[in-house]
């Protein structure tokens, strides 16, 4: 019996599971742990050290040096490394939790699925069409054997069930336009002039990884634990902006209440093309076909000063700073991570239709845990990179279609765009010499 296989039924409560005296003892002995690696140590990634801490922490990753201590004197016993690549070539890893820059999580996501690891990815899961893409369709691959979560933890709030169950059960009617927005804005005039040499501890050409080269400044670094992504993650070559960013978040609500999908059209407009910063304000259009939930619908994204209508003026959106909306044949429903708002609409909209279900749907609990109780049993997360996957490859490709200013038309089973060689050009990225995202 292989371990991978050993601990998925010991999870399951197999209590009848009857092992050869050899695999119980002795130091190649199993236990029902999971390997982990954390790639990318510091800041967000230290939001990982309680979930992690119940399972074996076997390596430990980060281009600074400095980052690195802190955890290794946690776990004395995991292997320390700068880079992501060697770190994946470490035998008997079973689960990877990467907590890097947007640019490079399609390239560890891909590498450690390529090794048949648990992947747990911080959100977006890549930044572009492309990787977004290559990532989803290896899970697709590979779901009967690994168990994969996007990091939008604010999935566990009790709020995503609320207002999935109030949209499923027609309190607002038959759902038509979708809408989400978040009100962060960081203006920046483009990359940074170089500045300085990195200190001995940051390996910063290891920073830069596969993207085009940037020279070093300090103020990349400048952040706090956790925020320092706002450092980076506005230009076009390190992240995509506050689409991938609070993005992520605040689509989940929508994913979460309509079920994902991928558009046949985007459209997109904001502030003028800067080929180094994406844009402060943004709004981002999508056609969404049926699903197996639901009919058509649109699904609309602003951010940085662009805002959807209210639907009444006594309703001021622009008192959420991070929200979505519902509008739906009866009515419209409000919501922002932990409230909600129901706002019937026409002599028609006297709720005498909408009966609320007998059985809410059970909490989450802790989203990371989640992933790794699935790693070793079901394999069933919440925002898995299939959800996920669709859901970043959507936002990403309103960056495509803000870029060539024009409505594209898109094949979701293909992906492809079906009216713009330019915008088809801008799906993908060409990548550093020597760097590969299928490695
Ligand atoms: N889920 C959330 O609520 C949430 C919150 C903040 C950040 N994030 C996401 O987490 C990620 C990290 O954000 P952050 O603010 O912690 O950024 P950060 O710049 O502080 O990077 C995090 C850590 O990764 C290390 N790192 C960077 N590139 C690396 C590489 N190639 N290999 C190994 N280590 C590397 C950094 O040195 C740092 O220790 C981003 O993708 C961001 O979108 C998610």
């Amino acid at each position: 019996m292989k371990r991978r296989d050993f601990l998925k039924s010991t999870a399951a409560g197999a209590g009848l599971l009857i092992l050869p005296q050899s695999m119980l003892l002795g130091a190649g002995a199993p236990s029902n742990k999971l390997n982990v690696a954390l790639i990318g140590t510091w800041g967000r990634g230290g939001a990982h050290f309680g979930a992690i801490s119940s399972e074996n922490v076997v390596a430990l990753c980060d281009i600074n040096e400095e980052h690195l201590a802190e955890p290794a004197k946690r776990w004395p016993n995991a292997k320390t490394y700068v880079d992501w690549r060697k770190c994946l070539d470490q035998k008997g890893i079973d689960a990877v939790v990467c907590s890097t820059t947007d640019f490079t999580h399609a390239f560890v996501a891909n590498w450690a699925l390529n090794r048949d690891m648990h992947v747990f990815c911080e959100k977006p899961l890549g930044n572009t069409v492309e990787e977004s893409r290559v990532v989803r369709a290896n899970y697709l691959k590979r779901r009967n054997r690994v168990a994969t979560q996007l990091g939008t933890q604010r999935h566990a709030n009790p709020n995503f069930n609320r207002t999935k169950e109030l949209i499923e059960d027609g309190v607002i009617g038959k759902v038509t336009d979708t809408y989400a927005w978040g009100n962060r804005q960081i203006p920046k005039p483009g990359y940074l002039p170089a500045q300085g040499e990195p200190p001995k501890h940051l390996h910063y050409d290891l920073w830069i990884g596969p993207v085009p080269f940037h020279p070093y400044n300090p103020e990349y670094f400048a952040g706090g634990p956790g925020a320092n992504c706002l450092k980076w993650n506005m230009y076009w070559d390190f992240g995509s902006g506050q689409i991938g960013d609070m993005g992520s978040h605040v689509m989940d609500l929508v994913w979460n209440a309509m079920g994902g999908g991928l558009p046949t059209t985007a459209e997109a407009k904001g502030d003028p093309f800067n080929p180094e910063v994406t844009p402060v304000m943004l709004e981002s259009h999508f056609t969404m076909p049926a699903n197996e939930r639901r009919g058509p619908i649109t699904v609309n994204w602003y951010q940085g000063g662009a805002m959807p209508r209210s639907p009444r003026p006594y309703v001021d959106l622009n008192k959420i700073g991070h929200g979505a909306m519902f509008k739906g044949s009866k009515g419209y429903l409000v919501c922002d991570f932990d409230s909600r708002l129901v706002i019937p609409f026409g002599d028609d909209a006297d709720l005498s239709y909408y009966h609320r279900r007998d059985k809410m749907l059970p909490p989450l609990g802790s989203f990371q845990k989640e992933w790794i109780n699935a790693c070793k049993g079901d394999l069933k997360t919440s925002v898995d990179f299939d959800y996920g996957g669709t859901m970043t490859e959507t936002m990403l490709l309103g960056l495509v279609a803000y870029r060539v200013g024009k409505k594209i038309d898109y094949d979701g089973a293909a992906g492809r765009v079906t009216n713009s060689d330019e915008a088809k050009a801008l799906l993908s990225k060409k990548y550093r010499d020597g760097w590969t995202l299928n490695g």
